[in-house]
């Protein structure tokens, strides 16, 4: 086997591993005493969900989670990201805990840990308990805030003594704005703007109080972030002119979220902007919600191309091209600089010490060919390059300290139903089978050599 040239290394330690979420993967919708969350309500409501999909087998990886650590451990992942569900914990959102819904953890985080994988645990990632959604939802600082007090503690009291690395909130703005404002994810709505800037806060709130939960109740040597998809603005050209313009761009355009985790304080051009809708802020709030963290997630799949302007804001978004390539989704333009940037700018706007990609990844799609195999090397291709920029990051002392592949495994991609496969291992939905696809083979390479 060729040597890894010194250049094409990460430090020693780089972190490597894989993501999925509960809802998009571990099925059993009616387990041992699961509640309904927003999304399966979603998924059966005609006309919302894609092609009638529903999470309720999903990749069965609530059973089938042996066999996929099996898997991971082949792969060679040091890390597994995953999220506990809400409903699973406590069904009706607040009051009394399910055990066997907290003993499934359990058993997960005990058979990681068992294997060297490091376990990283989201406490939210969108499914949100449907009786938390009939008193108001993330809109409502009644209904939320303290059921979620309740749900994050109580998970955190159990797994937080073997359970080192946690994150509160997965993409706020996609659970908040994709959701209230879009309509596009579960539940679907389109609220007013006022609204909106009250679920935001909430879930700012709510951010604050995990990060405390953690404080309080997991080991003492726990490290907790936010995961974060910000949006990424990339220099056209890597002049200090065009840099200048990308981190006023990346503090702008991120203020809302930004400013009052990071600074404590809603940055006054936007309170001025929101006039009367600006959200409800009660004494002690901006505390809680800038509780300090240890890092930050961030989920990268894009970035926007920017340049300077002579406009006061002193920088202009570049559109991509009619004709720009794309992935499986339209969203998904190939930008591989944007890991590097948004590592970059977290450090040098926020200042902020470390971080990882908690999430970068692309749908393909993806065909068994007559071999039984999937040569998926367009997601071949989008690895070495995003991969590429996160050594380029990581060696040049950004704080960059983990990759998570998103997805372990093709699963249930939310407003697309199962439709769209981010997978590097492929699911046959029919038997559950799974294989790995060309790009695991290539991850796990990367991973083996800590170099690409
Ligand atoms: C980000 C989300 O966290 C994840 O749940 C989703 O599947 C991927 N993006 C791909 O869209």
């Amino acid at each position: 086997m060729m040597r890894k040239a010194e250049k094409d290394k990460f430090p020693e330690g780089f972190l490597w591993g894989s993501a999925t979420a509960s809802f998009q993967v571990e099925g059993a919708a009616r387990e041992d005493g699961r509640g309904e969350s927003i999304w399966d309500r979603f998924c059966r409501t005609p006309g919302k969900g894609a092609g009638g999909h529903t999470g309720d087998v999903a990749c069965d990886h609530y059973h089938r989670w042996p066999q996929d650590i099996v898997l991971m451990k082949e792969l060679g992942m040091r890390a597994y990201r995953l999220s506990t569900a809400w409903p699973r914990v406590i069904p009706t959102g607040g009051g009394p805990i399910n055990k066997a819904g907290l003993d499934f953890y359990d058993r997960l985080i005990d058979g990681l840990l068992k294997v060297d994988i490091i376990p990283y645990v989201t406490l939210f990632h969108w499914d949100l308990p449907q009786a938390i959604q009939d008193k108001g939802g993330w809109m409502s600082r009644e209904a939320v805030v303290p059921a979620f007090t309740e749900y994050a503690q109580a998970v955190v009291k159990r797994l937080g003594d073997r359970v080192k690395n946690w994150m509160t909130h997965n993409e706020i703005p996609c659970f908040i704005g994709k959701s209230l404002d879009e309509g596009k994810h579960a539940p679907g709505l389109h609220v007013s703007r006022k609204e909106l800037n009250n679920a935001y806060h909430n879930a700012f709130l709510t951010h604050g109080i995990a990060v405390r939960a953690v404080r309080q109740f997991a080991r003492k040597d726990s490290e907790v972030g936010l995961v974060n998809n910000p949006f990424v603005s990339v220099p056209v050209l890597e002049t200090p002119e065009y840099i200048e313009a990308a981190h006023k761009a990346f503090a702008r355009e991120n203020a809302q979220i930004h400013e009052p985790i990071f600074n404590g304080a809603y940055a006054d051009w936007w309170l001025e902007e929101q006039g009367a809708d600006r959200p409800d802020i009660r004494e002690g709030d901006l505390e809680l919600i800038s509780s300090p963290t240890d890092f930050i997630g961030i989920n990268v799949y894009f970035g926007a191309f920017t340049g300077p302007s002579a406009e006061p804001k002193g920088y202009r978004i570049l559109p991509f091209p009619a004709g720009n390539p794309r992935m499986d989704l339209n969203w998904l333009k190939p930008v591989p600089q944007s890991v590097y940037w948004c590592a970059k700018s977290y450090r040098e706007v926020y200042g902020i010490k470390k971080s990882y990609i908690s999430e970068n990844g692309t749908a393909c799609d993806d065909t068994l060919d007559a071999d039984g195999r999937i040569v998926d090397t367009d997601r071949v291709q989008w690895i070495r390059y995003h991969v590429k920029e996160a050594q380029r990051a990581a060696r040049e002392g950004l704080g960059l300290a983990g990759f998570f592949q998103w997805s372990l495994l093709d699963n249930f991609e939310w407003s697309e139903g199962y439709f769209k496969r981010f997978g590097i291992v492929y699911v046959d939905y029919e038997t559950q089978k799974r294989i790995p696809k060309e790009s695991a083979r290539v991850y796990s390479q990367i991973i083996r050599d800590n170099a690409v």
